[in-house]
């Protein structure tokens, strides 16, 4: 799914991200956000999910491996589409944090 990118307003960004998150990452942490404990977790009430930006993109970009696997994201979407997701997965199910950007995202990638 190819987002326009730069040009999106937040809310847009938040809108896209649902779709984005639905078709992506749901299947393990689930539409509710609640996941599949302790093998994929919840991203409602994370605390990385809610903190500071730049781990919470890190561990989405390079992925992360404990009972089960996450694949890294990074060439998978694009930082646009991951911007998305994570804004919303940061403002859905009662999370309340702030929005991510594509440049947010760019600026970790290396
Ligand atoms: C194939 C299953 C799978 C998919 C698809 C998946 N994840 Fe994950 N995710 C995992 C697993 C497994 C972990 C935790 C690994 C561990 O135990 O450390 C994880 C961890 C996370 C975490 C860290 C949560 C925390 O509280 O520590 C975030 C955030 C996250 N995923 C976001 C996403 C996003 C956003 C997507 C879609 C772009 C996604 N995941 C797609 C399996 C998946």
């Amino acid at each position: 799914m190819a987002l326009a990118g730069q040009a999106l307003a937040q809310p847009d960004l938040a809108a896209q991200g649902k779709a984005v998150f639905e078709d992506n990452c749901a299947a393990c942490h689930r539409v509710s956000g609640e996941g599949l404990p302790p093998t994929f977790p919840a991203l409602k009430g994370s605390a990385l999910v809610l903190g500071q930006p730049p781990p919470l993109i890190d561990t989405v970009l390079k992925g992360r491996k404990g009972l089960a696997t996450m694949p890294s994201w990074q060439g998978t979407l694009s930082p646009p589409e991951i911007a998305a997701a994570l804004t919303y997965v940061r403002q859905a199910w009662g999370n309340q944090a702030g929005p991510i950007s594509p440049q947010q995202v760019e600026a970790r990638i290396r």
